[in-house]
């Protein structure tokens, strides 16, 4: 794509255009959650993320674009009637395909099985984006499940949002992957800074992840990297995906539960502020307490 309709795909869906459509004051925020490789948590990471917000009082607007390979609806064990392909296609309109789930979230269910799905040219995505920067709704967050890898539509979907959440585990070649699709964003799309969740991991390990990536970025591109979150390794997710209901419900009083909640407040504190700001903040806000005492 060309930067020009890069530019005009991220002013189409950036948070001033949904917030002049929405006439409303408080901003709506859209986040990507997308990684290089396959398979490191983006779908089950962006459920409970937005089971969490919502439980905040959070208005979500969740959307799987992982076009073609669709999964949140599995996940969530709905059975949608419509999805993404029949408002490309025309027959419906984005309003017409919306489904609740859990705490109320608002879903845009995408499809399964139908390989043209995994190439929209820029013209359809551009229309696409239209639709959903026209929805009346009010939401405070738009989230976007993208596909894995460097592809077209996940370029594009990552183009269009307020902020990037870059998903990775401790793996090489997750760390590899994710560096890839940094390095891609930052160059034909001029993105300039990206959050990072690791999953399957401790804080020392995420930190350490995070300090791989932010050496080969600082070496190579002028990219801004936060750490906003982890997410431990959980057997029980296995379960969870296999009873179709997401972990916050399953076992709402895990410690991994307790790491959405923590980075569902830290994305709601304020954008792009990594965790160790926010361990600053909750030292002082400590400190200011025990002055009380
Ligand atoms: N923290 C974790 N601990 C243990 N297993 C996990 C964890 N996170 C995810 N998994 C498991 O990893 C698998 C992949 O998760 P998920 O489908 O969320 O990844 P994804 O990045 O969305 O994959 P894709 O790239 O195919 O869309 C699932 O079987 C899930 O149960
Ligand atoms: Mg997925």
């Amino acid at each position: 794509m060309m930067n020009d309709q890069a530019s005009t795909l991220r002013k189409k869906f950036s948070s001033s255009a949904m917030n002049h459509e929405n006439s409303s004051s408080q901003a709506v925020r859209s986040l990507s959650f997308t990684s290089g490789k396959g398979g490191v948590g983006k779908t089950n990471i962006v459920i409970n993320l937005a089971i969490q917000l919502a439980k905040m009082g959070k208005k979500i607007f969740l959307i799987d674009a992982d076009l073609g390979l669709a999964n949140i609806d599995i996940m969530l064990n709905l059975a949608p009637e419509y999805t993404i392909e029949d408002v490309l296609t025309g027959t419906k309109n984005i309003n017409d395909i919306i489904i609740e789930g859990p705490h109320g979230i608002h879903i845009l269910p995408s499809s399964s099985g139908i390989s043209e799905m995994q190439a929209l040219d820029a013209e359809q995505q551009m229309a696409m984006l239209r639709e959903l920067s026209s929805l009346k709704t009010r939401y405070d967050y738009i989230l976007i499940d993208t596909g894995a890898g460097i592809s077209p539509n996940v370029l594009r979907f990552n183009a269009a949002v307020d902020e990037v959440c870059v998903i990775s585990n401790t793996e090489p070649t997750s760390i590899t992957d994710a560096y890839a699709l940094m390095k891609i964003m930052s160059s034909k799309y001029q993105v300039g800074s990206f959050n990072l969740i690791v999953n399957e991991s401790s804080l020392q390990e995420a930190k350490s992840v995070y300090s791989r990536l932010v050496k080969v970025l600082n070496r190579f591109l002028t990219v801004n990297l936060e750490l906003i979150g982890y997410v431990p390794r959980d057997a029980s997710f296995i379960k969870a995906v296999k009873q179709q209901t997401p972990l916050s419900l399953l076992f709402p009083n895990s410690p991994t539960v307790n790491s959405f909640i923590k980075l569902a407040r830290q994305i709601d504190l304020s954008p792009g502020q990594s965790i160790e700001e926010d361990t600053r903040e909750s030292f002082w806000k400590r400190l200011g307490s025990w002055k009380k005492r």
